[in-house]
């Protein structure tokens, strides 16, 4: 029963789109028809500014934090800690109180591993922000996070549980960025601070 509640709460924490409720409230818009079409981060910075996208970012990181804080309340388990932050991402990507349309799951990422992996995050974030700072690609630096996460784990020799969760994260988010990866490959991926084309 602990598990299914940690497991529904999480799903259900992620599901809030917080890039959609405030896109919603302070300009009237749908996020998911502006910009990228991706209720996320980066979408907001770009439709919206700095101010809305701050709040996204913390709100985003704080509900896959929260998901495996009470995770840990309810279990010892490491593999159901890691499943609830598991489903909070899946919650922001397949949102099911928003037509199961979300983002791609960067920040509530980051706060998962803040609260699962504090360090081993810490190094991949820092190699992050200095990829997208170089390059100004938001996607590339996302990648590179996900890329780097299971590394560490395994570096700094890291329960099994988290290295495996960690796969699974990689592989959902290289998912929901693959039309990133596409404009990558292409060099006509969006740059941080330049006007963007509609994507459909
Ligand atoms: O967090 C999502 C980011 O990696 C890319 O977002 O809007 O440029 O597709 P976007």
């Amino acid at each position: 029963m602990a598990i299914f509640i940690a497991c529904l709460v999480a799903y259900l924490l992620g599901s809030i789109s917080f890039s959609f409720l405030i896109a919603k409230k302070i300009a009237g818009i749908d996020i998911r028809q502006h910009g990228s079409n991706n209720a996320g981060t980066t979408n907001t910075l770009r439709v919206l500014g700095k101010l809305p996208a701050l709040l996204v970012l913390i709100l985003d990181t704080l509900k896959g934090s929260v998901a495996v804080l009470i995770a840990m309340q309810l279990t010892d388990s490491l593999w159901v800690w890691m499943l609830a932050g598991f489903l909070a991402i899946i919650g922001h990507n397949w949102p099911v109180f928003f037509g199961f349309r979300g983002g791609k799951g960067v920040a509530t990422t980051i706060g998962v591993v803040i609260a699962l992996m504090f360090i081993p995050a810490l190094y991949a974030g820092v190699i992050a922000i200095a990829l997208i700072v170089i390059f100004r690609y938001v996607s590339l630096g996302s990648l590179a996070f996900v890329t780097l996460l299971p590394i560490s784990l395994l570096l700094l020799q890291r329960p099994m549980e988290f290295v495996v969760g960690s796969l699974a994260i990689l592989l959902l988010s290289y998912w929901r960025h693959r039309t990133n990866i596409v404009r990558l490959f292409k060099g006509q991926e969006n740059k941080l601070g330049k006007k963007v084309a509609e994507h459909r």
